[in-house]
């Protein structure tokens, strides 16, 4: 009886942990293809294998795409440093918001919202899918949200053309669908998504 009440507790702490937070490994800021290489690569690819990236790799990919390089600066510029851009990160059990200050991927929505990212060809076999979310409210203009996630979106590309990953930027997909699917505010605007995983 006791041995059951212990097991049903673990599974319920596991399942508890698998649906929380995602702590993630401290990513490696060295090495990686030298950029010339990176940038001869550097292309899209729309057909990927259905396989997740190792917790290196995801961190990795994370950091070189919007982590801190400095003390409250990033990988990236933004338009008068207002870094009005939310990075979210869509996996196969929920939508994950990526907290750069704290190397977290903090869950904000449990479950698969795959579908709401559209181009079913594309996404569904993607390790995750980048989805750049403008605060409307803390960017300079609303132009800038689009500039400074393209920013990011090319970080994003040379990273995958140095670990050997295929990406591609996305803008055919059903705002509405997507905006509902993430809960998202209406000062919040997507720019964009961005599949990433192994090519076929
Ligand atoms: C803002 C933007 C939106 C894009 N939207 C899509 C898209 O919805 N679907 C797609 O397959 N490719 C999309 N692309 C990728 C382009 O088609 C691709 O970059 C272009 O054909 C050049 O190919 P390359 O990236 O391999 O050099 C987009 C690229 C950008 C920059």
């Amino acid at each position: 009886m006791k041995k059951g009440l212990l097991a049903i507790a673990l599974f319920c702490l596991i399942g508890c942990v698998s649906a929380q937070d995602i702590q993630l490994v401290p990513p490696t800021k060295t090495g990686g293809k030298p950029l010339m290489e990176a940038l001869s690569e550097r292309q899209s690819h729309r057909s990927f294998e259905q396989k997740d990236l190792p917790a290196q790799t995801l961190s990795d990919l994370l950091w070189a795409a919007y982590g801190f390089n400095r003390e409250g600066l990033r990988t990236v510029a933004s338009s008068q440093n207002k870094q009005e851009i939310d990075l979210y990160v869509v996996l196969s059990n929920g939508v994950y918001l990526y907290d750069a200050k704290d190397n977290v991927l903090k869950l904000m929505i449990e479950g698969d919202q795959r579908a709401a990212l559209g181009q079913p060809n594309i996404s569904e076999n993607a390790a995750l899918s980048l989805v750049y979310v403008a605060n409307i409210d803390k960017a300079s203009n609303r132009e800038a949200g689009f500039i400074d996630s393209g920013l990011i979106a090319q970080n994003v590309y040379l990273y995958c053309a140095s670990a050997g990953l295929g990406t591609v930027a996305r803008g055919s997909f059903k705002r509405p669908d997507l905006h509902t699917a993430l809960k998202l505010t209406d000062q919040q605007e997507i720019t964009f998504v961005q599949p990433v995983g192994y090519i076929k």
